[in-house]
């Protein structure tokens, strides 16, 4: 079977990161989580009080050193050697990530390593810009898509769960306000790319996500493998 590129795409609380987690699981590809690389150059921008420039930040994305690892209990986050796995889900990363990542040096950094990243396939790669800029070319995109009430509840349920104390209103506020700049910001909006199929995960399970994403890439395969069959014909 061929290794493709699944690339999934949607805004905050659409389920991405944990759809795209199993997906890689059960196809034994890597996850990578693209919001966990601008939420670590927030993070380290903000411990060194950087100053809100494209360059100072395009500076602290290209010299940070990100590593994403699967362990049994998730994805880790390592920025310098540092697990900041649960620091960059802070209230303050949070609030300050739409920002730092509209920069357009610190989207070059990212969007670099990421290419990178996906070199060979066989990848599930989430954010915003997958399908429409860092992997134009995947062969499976996906648009996740979830009403806003149930966005807000899923966000609280995460930030519950982490120990957080937040009000419903809060987490409102930062989804409506980061869908708002991250769908208007100039460069890399976030846009349902050309050829996604758009999911729209409100009534669905995750496990009904997952098997209609495995789906989509099970007909690619099909397709792919009757169309090089063809080739040898031709
Ligand atoms: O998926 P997330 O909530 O962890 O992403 C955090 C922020 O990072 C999000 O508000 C926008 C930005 N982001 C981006 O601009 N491009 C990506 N490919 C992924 C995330």
């Amino acid at each position: 079977m061929k290794s493709i590129t699944i690339a999934i795409d949607g805004p905050a609380g659409a389920g991405k990161s944990t759809t795209a987690r199993r997906v890689a699981e059960r196809l034994g590809y890597v996850y990578i989580d693209t919001g966990a690389m601008y939420r670590a150059v927030t993070l380290a921008a903000l411990r060194a009080s950087t100053p809100m420039t494209n360059e100072a930040m395009g500076d602290v994305a290209a010299s940070l050193d990100i590593v994403l690892e699967t362990s049994s209990g998730g994805q880790l986050v390592m920025m310098n050697s540092e697990d900041v796995t649960s620091a960059i889900r802070s209230a303050d990363v949070t609030g300050h990530v739409s920002q730092v990542s509209a920069f357009p040096l610190v989207r070059r950094a990212l969007v670099q390593r990421q290419r990178m990243l996906g070199l060979h396939g066989g990848i599930v790669m989430d954010g915003r810009d997958i399908g429409s800029v860092v992997f134009p070319h995947a062969e499976v995109k996906i648009y996740l898509i979830a009403d806003t009430n149930e966005r807000v509840q899923r966000r609280l349920k995460e930030a519950t769960a982490r120990g957080e104390h937040i009000s419903e209103d809060d987490v409102r506020r930062q989804i409506v306000d980061r869908d708002a700049y991250d769908s208007s910001r100039s460069e890399s909006p976030l846009v349902k790319a050309d050829g996604a199929h758009e999911i729209d995960t409100t009534d669905l399970t995750i496990d009904q996500q997952v098997e209609k994403i495995l789906e989509l890439a099970d007909t690619y395969q099909k397709t792919y493998s009757i169309v090089s069959a063809f080739g040898n014909f031709i």
